[in-house]
């Protein structure tokens, strides 16, 4: 599903930047562009990160 039809953004997108370490709106919105154009995005793509956080665990190491 597209988070971020103006950037034509999915879901998966936002799962892999997760995965690469992104872990904020702001962070999203660097790497993948997002919330820059219409901004509409903004609160699928903050759901889709909660979601992405919780179910994927990089393993940081974050003490
Ligand atoms: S839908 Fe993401 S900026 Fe427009």
């Amino acid at each position: 599903m597209y988070v971020c039809v103006c950037r034509a953004v999915t879901e998966q997108h936002i799962r892999e930047a997760v995965q690469d370490g992104a872990r904020t709106l702001k962070d999203l919105c660097l790497n993948l562009g997002i919330i820059r154009d219409c901004g509409r995005c903004a609160r699928c793509a903050y759901e889709c990160l909660q979601d992405a956080r919780g179910g994927t665990r990089p393993g940081h190491g974050k003490r």
